[in-house]
């Protein structure tokens, strides 16, 4: 963990810490991950305008979305199965999101139940859902993240199939049923002593929290990943909206909007908000990056909805890149997870310590004293 001197270096020591099926997991998109390095392009090419004599003494990076007082404007995403790149991995990490004053979002396929996350958050969480064939199941999950007190729900909309993420073929994750891909794993867990005996063994269990109830015993990788195919719902509309606005009164959230349309309808139906997100380039590969996505949408949605966007953002001039192109919060999805997997809730904790350092420097030299200042005119001309 000393090794990371940048918000950058987690993702080396994730590298090294964690199986190789883990790593690929989470650093892995679809097909030939355009949009995935695109997220990441376009962002660093966004050339921010320097700016001089005045006065920066007194930085505020604290914000509020959607009725919450935030530290700063970030959140961390939801990430399916980020339990298994530490102990207990989403709890850990939605303390660190509390310690730096943060919302943590819980993904629906979470290793660590709703229950125990919030228990170990002193912040209110953030809650993901995606939408499975059975709706008693989604009714009942709704009820427990109320029982969680989550302050938001997080409805994503961009995974009505899951996309082929080709690494994780390779790396023994998924396609390769029965013994075959068990033992890759088991070797691979094997040859990384240091997570086999600290999340492998101690760990356990390694189930999805959340999903348990309905996997009917079966519990391994190779079950989740069929669950996940046999039962998320393409044939959701706008129209189930309905249904979850009638069992969920509190701030909603629709993520993976990357269309001004989209935006459009969200904002028709009465979300409170949208996350601009192509899921990290993990979904339709080739779509547009969340950087070049977003200016549009958050021209057409003004003040009427909280637009809130993440893809690529890897560091504390990521984020406020991010703010410069519309967004009024950023979500964080492989830099934590990343840190997660190299040092656990410290390697959390550290990570968004660069980022709020880096953010309080980059505003400092763009003449912005508060998150409100942050608009295009931040963006230098070419
Ligand atoms: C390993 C991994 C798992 C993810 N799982 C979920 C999930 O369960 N639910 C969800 O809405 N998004 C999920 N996402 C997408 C993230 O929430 C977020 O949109 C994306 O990671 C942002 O891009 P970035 O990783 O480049 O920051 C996942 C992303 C990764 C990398």
């Amino acid at each position: 963990m000393r090794q990371a001197a940048s918000p950058g270096d987690f993702r080396q020591l994730a590298r090294r810490r964690l199986p190789r099926f883990l790593f690929e997991y989470i650093d892995g998109g679809s097909y030939a991950e355009t949009t995935l390095a695109r997220n990441i392009s376009d962002l660093a090419q966004i050339a921010l305008r320097q700016r001089v004599l005045a006065n920066v003494a007194d930085i505020d990076l604290s914000t509020t979305i959607l009725g919450q007082k935030l530290a700063m404007p970030i959140a961390l995403a939801p990430i399916g199965l980020a339990g298994m790149n530490a102990r207990r991995g989403e709890s850990q990490a939605a303390r660190a999101a509390t310690t730096a004053g943060i919302p943590f979002c819980l993904s629906t396929v979470s290793v660590c139940p709703l229950d125990e996350v919030s228990a170990a958050a002193s912040a209110p969480l953030w809650f993901q859902l995606y939408m499975v064939r059975d709706r008693g199941f989604v009714r009942d999950l709704l009820a427990a993240a109320r029982e969680a007190a989550c302050a938001t729900l997080v409805f994503t909309v961009d995974m009505p199939v899951p996309g082929s993420r080709y690494r994780d073929y390779r790396s023994g994750l998924a396609g390769a049923p029965g013994l075959g891909g068990k033992l890759r794993r088991l070797w691979q867990g094997a040859s990384h002593p240091r997570w086999a005996w600290d999340v492998g063994l101690r760990g356990r269990p390694h189930h999805l929290g959340n999903v348990v109830p309905v996997l009917g015993g079966h519990t391994g990788l190779e079950d989740f990943f069929a669950w996940m195919r046999d039962n998320f719902d393409p044939s959701a509309t706008w129209r189930d909206l309905d249904f979850i606005r009638a069992n969920w009164s509190g701030p909603l959230i629709i993520k993976g909007i990357l269309d001004v349309e989209d935006a459009r309808a969200a904002a028709g139906i009465g979300a409170d908000g949208i996350v601009v997100s192509n899921h990290g380039g993990r979904q339709l590969d080739g779509v547009l990056s969340t950087a070049a996505a977003l200016p549009p949408i958050a021209e057409a949605m003004g003040d009427d909805i909280a637009v809130l966007a993440d893809g690529g953002v890897r560091s504390g001039l990521d984020v406020v890149r991010m703010l410069a192109l519309g967004a009024k919060g950023v979500l964080l999805g492989r830099a934590w997870a990343y840190a997660l997997g190299a040092a656990g809730e410290a390697g959390v904790t550290r990570l968004l310590a660069f980022i709020r350092a880096e953010m309080e420097i980059a505003m400092a030299l763009t003449g912005c004293t508060r998150i409100a200042d942050i608009g295009r005119d931040v963006i230098a001309a070419r």
